[in-house]
């Protein structure tokens, strides 16, 4: 198709395509869910409009339009597994939509579908197929004829091609609760004319075939699914549209395959550039192979294109890779794009990172989270595989270091592979990680060996080169191919699924249970409204609805009021604390957050007499001391930015009354005169006593024209409230409560600097009547510590660093007094030499030693014996348990086959741990120390044996 439309063509058009029928175009919303504990990623357009559609929240327009980012990797949706064999299925999609809240209903949706994808589109109505609900008995609900009999009449599709589907299909749920409708689906069927003449393609729709797909699906929201499978139906109906953008773009290029549009095309392209392959110069050039190694290519290449999309949009929308909830699914989907490139496309080094450069340039302009972002997720990709590539080396060296004892063993000699294993301490060490069942050592070596007996490595190893080091398993498997060998298929199967059950459990968000506590109207009329910025008590307020949430057998007060001054926690800033008085009784508020639309007090006791007018005071000082820190917040902001550049963004705040946190992008640590500069900075814009400008309402495409600092990721409505502190210095999107000028702050004192993940650093500090305590203590310790010092006359560093200099000559002192006198011990240990066979054999315990003393001391015994002689010394050092020894052996022995390393290795044995070193010295650890006595008396004979 030479004229086929672009993807950011096809975007607009249907963005456009709405507008012209009055919605209101709005943006994605982030892929972290905001306020949905039900949710680990945004899966669906409507997952921004849960509220509108329970009634819960109000939008100020009725139609919506837009392109959602989503995410589906796991349940039923998308098996991550899957994605990247076939030749449709992605992690990170589009989803289109377009809403009506309570607006038009299935008429319109239908009829502006049929417009929009045959009038606009051109596509043949032969080729699409319509599905609707065909009724549920178990849910009470008919078949949606309706839908059946407006398809016929709003549009020109064939009768024969609208199809009834049971609920599985047909009935869409967000989650096991929440709004959920019948639905219908429009299909379309991309096979070539012969294919369809000979297998028609209703028979086709919802196969799972790769040319026959469901391209939009039109939901008729109607109800709220109970916790107990029950459908509530809802005081309005609304549409819920959702087009696989990818789909679409498939079919108006004239493409089989999502992944032959230009969405994909770029980056499978990038990542066939990365290889050094020379047989692989591109996705559709891969003549070179054969048919099997092309599709082992393809499938590489698609993985990593899909992924790329996935792991910079996560982290645009501030998911760090790591090892719990959303960032352990990131951080898997990063190392199974890394696996593949390093497994199929011999990509050795990090190469993942370069190519979030063409996806922001095919991307970008819709997504400015990720523009604005770039040079920021590229750095947190690249520190991720250069990690893994590590890991993938140590995995590595672990299989080389094993894969010998099972030649050993498959070759018949199971018994001595056995000994000669347990002897090798850092191979039982590996064992013993990837054994994790048992502490027994002996059966984990009969499992060992009895699996490598029959050729095969164990499952246990594969499973922890899979697990701990992020070794594919087909890269394990190869790996034991090229050695001769098989890899224990079942055992890892059945540690995976173990592992998969682990993970599952472990990443799915359950329903908050208190969602299932319902809430009690109380009276009716405006609730929750928030009058917080302007004053901190009100005395004419009104309970509008409480509930008790049990959790863990204990209770918890909730109370929604119809006026509040009370903030609720956001944007980091922590909630109020106060009082209410209702009638005659008063009760504490111990929280305040907010829930959907309502502001929630979390209250120690629900008052008896719910409709007695309400009094709400917010504890005013608290309230203040977290103000300060809020403006704070803001002035260290623009202080970061100022002294380390424009690269810093907010990654995650608390403001609290004690204390701020901060979490922002930078890469490296913040040095002392860094620190210095910053927290200067932000004193003299507390000094400058500059004071607030809080605009409310503000459009929110004026406040970004202001430079008004906006968080990436994070939902802003049509109208925003932008705090500044001097529009040259700090302007920011808000919602906080802060000072009325910066002089109140007083004071500013940074706590403490570190990492969080690769590539953030956060900061703790102290503002108001907290830093000033923060300095009091500082001073008071350092007045003590004056104190301590008066009489050296020094100013403190000096009588410090004097102090460290007498202690470190001490200290060099009574080491050289420990050596001599343990080196007096060897005067008697020469003189008790025994004489075996012709060789002097001197041994003796030098108790509290510790190895770097018993080295120096047998290097000394060495020199002191001269020729013809053995030297072992043994060393209880007095700590925890350990012993050690160490053994010499003078050089005319060591060409009769006298080596000290040797005689370590065995004395360490008897020790219960083991050692090494030259011929000449060697030295060993262990765990016995009572048997170090008999270990010495052995020595003589030890070395008649050795010698023979
Ligand atoms: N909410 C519907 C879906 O995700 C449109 O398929």
């Amino acid at each position: 198709m030479p004229d086929a439309p672009s993807s950011e063509t096809i975007r607009q058009q249907f963005l456009d395509f709405f507008a012209a029928k009055d919605h209101e175009i709005v943006p994605s919303a982030s892929l972290v869910p905001t306020g949905d504990s039900t949710l680990l990623f945004t899966n669906a357009g409507m997952n921004q409009f849960k509220d509108v559609f329970l009634g819960e929240g109000t939008r100020p327009y009725d139609r919506a339009v837009d392109t959602q980012k989503c995410l589906r990797v796991s349940g039923k949706h998308n098996d991550l597994e899957e994605v990247g064999h076939d030749t449709y299925h992605h992690t990170f999609f589009e989803m289109l939509g377009n809403w009506s809240f309570g607006d038009y209903f299935k008429v319109e949706a239908i009829r502006w579908a049929w417009e929009l994808l045959t009038d606009v589109w051109g596509l043949d109505p032969e080729r699409l197929y319509a599905t609707v609900h065909e009724g549920d008995d178990a849910l009470w609900l008919d078949a949606d004829t309706e839908a059946a009999d407006l398809w016929r009449s709003e549009t020109a599709i064939p009768p024969k091609h609208i199809l009834f589907e049971p609920s599985k299909e047909n009935f869409w749920m967000m989650g096991d609760t929440g709004p959920c409708g019948p639905c219908s689906e429009i299909h379309v069927d991309l096979r070539s004319d012969a294919e369809r003449a000979h297998t028609p393609g209703h028979s086709l729709v919802n196969a799972d075939h790769p040319q026959v797909m469901e391209i939009w699906n039109l939901v008729f929201i109607q109800y709220n699914a109970q916790p107990d499978g029950s459908l509530q139906k809802l005081a309005q109906q609304h549409v819920d549209t959702g087009m696989g953008f990818e789909r679409i773009c498939a079919v108006l290029q004239g493409r089989s395959s999502t992944y032959d549009t230009d969405l994909f095309a770029p980056l499978l392209q990038a990542a066939a550039d990365r290889s050094p392959r020379a047989d692989v110069p591109g996705y559709d050039a891969l003549g070179d192979l054969s048919p099997d190694a092309r599709e082992k290519v393809r499938v590489a290449l698609r993985v990593v294109a899909d992924h790329i999309r996935t792991i910079a949009f996560a982290i645009a929308d501030g998911v760090m890779p790591g090892n719990v909830g959303r960032g352990y699914v990131i951080r898997r989907i990063l190392r199974r794009a890394v696996r593949y490139g390093y497994q199929t496309l011999a990509l050795r080094e990090p190469f993942l990172h370069t190519l979030v450069d063409p996806l922001v340039q095919k991307m970008g302009d819709a997504f400015e989270e990720l523009a604005g972002q770039q040079d920021y997720i590229a750095q947190v990709i690249r520190s991720e595989e250069e990690s893994f590539l590590q890991t993938l080396g140590t995995g590595l060296s672990f299989f080389e270091r094993l894969t010998p004892y099972v030649h050993a063993a498959a070759d018949g000699s199971a018994d001595a592979v056995r000994d000669e294993l347990a002897d090798d301490a850092a191979a039982v060490d590996l064992l013993e990680k990837a054994y994790v069942d048992t502490d027994d050592r002996a059966a984990i070596l009969d499992s060992f060996v009895a699996t490598a007996a029959a050729g095969r490595l164990s499952g246990e190893i594969a499973f922890l080169l899979h697990d701990t080091y992020g070794f594919p398993i087909d890269l394990t498997q190869l790996m034991a191919r090229e050695e001769g060998l098989a890899v224990d298929m079942d055992r890892y199967e059945t540690l995976m699924d173990r592992q998969k059950a682990r993970a599952r459990s472990a990443s799915t968000f359950s329903i908050d249970q208190s969602s299932a506590d319902t809430w009690h109207e109380v009276s009716s009329g405006e609730a929750s409204v928030f009058v917080g910025y302007d004053r901190l008590a009100v005395t004419d307020s009104a309970v509008r609805a409480v509930r008790t949430v049990t959790r863990d057998a204990d209770d918890r007060f909730e109370l929604e009021l119809s006026v509040t001054p009370f903030y609720a926690e956001s944007g980091g800033q922590v909630g109020d604390t106060g009082v209410l008085r209702v009638g005659d009784e008063e009760v504490k508020v111990l929280d305040t957050q907010r829930r959907g639309a309502r502001i929630v007090h979390t209250v120690d006791a629900l008052p008896d007499a719910l409709d007695a007018p309400v009094e709400a005071m917010v504890d005013a000082e608290r309230r203040r001391h977290t103000a300060r820190h809020h403006t704070a917040t803001h002035l260290l902001h623009a202080a970061l930015r100022n002294t380390l550049g424009d690269h810093v963004q907010q990654k995650g705040s608390l403001v609290a009354p004690d204390r701020l946190r901060f979490d922002f992008s930078h890469f490296e640590g913040l040095t002392a005169d860094e620190l210095a500069a910053i927290e200067q900075h932000v004193n003299d814009a507390i000094l400058r006593n500059i004071p607030k400008q809080e605009d409310r309402n503000v459009p929110i495409d004026d406040a970004l024209e202001r430079g008004a600092m906006a968080l990436f990721g994070e939902k802003y409505g049509e109208e925003v409230r932008v705090i500044t502190f001097d529009p040259d210095h700090s302007v920011e999107l808000c919602g906080g409560t802060h000072v009325e000028a910066t002089g109140e702050i007083g004071l500013f004192k940074f706590l403490s600097e570190g990492s969080v993940a690769a590539g953030v650093r956060r900061v703790e500090a102290v503002a108001g009547v907290p830093a000033q305590l923060h300095v009091d203590k500082q001073l008071a310790a350092y007045r003590q510590a004056q104190q301590q010092f008066k009489s050296l006359q020094q100013p403190l560093p000096d009588a410090i660093a004097a102090l460290q200099e007498e202690r470190d000559a001490l200290a060099e002192q009574v080491e050289t007094l420990h050596r001599e006198q343990l080196a007096g011990r060897l005067d008697a240990i020469i003189d008790n030499a025994q004489t075996v066979d012709g060789i002097r054999v001197a041994t003796g315990r030098v108790d509290g030693a510790d190895m770097d003393d018993l080295q120096a001391l047998g290097q000394q015994l060495r020199d002191r014996l001269g020729a013809g002689a053995v030297g072992v010394l043994g060393s209880d050092p007095g700590a925890d348990g350990k012993v050690y020894v160490v053994a010499t052996v003078a050089d005319d022995l060591i060409q009769d086959g006298l080596k000290a390393g040797d005689l370590v290795g065995t004395l360490g044995q008897h020790l219960g741990g083991g050692g090494g070193g030259r011929p000449t010295l060697a030295a060993a650890g262990g765990r016995k120390p009572e048997a170090l006595d008999d270990v010495l008396a052995d020595v003589p004979a030890l070395v008649q044996k050795q010698r023979a």
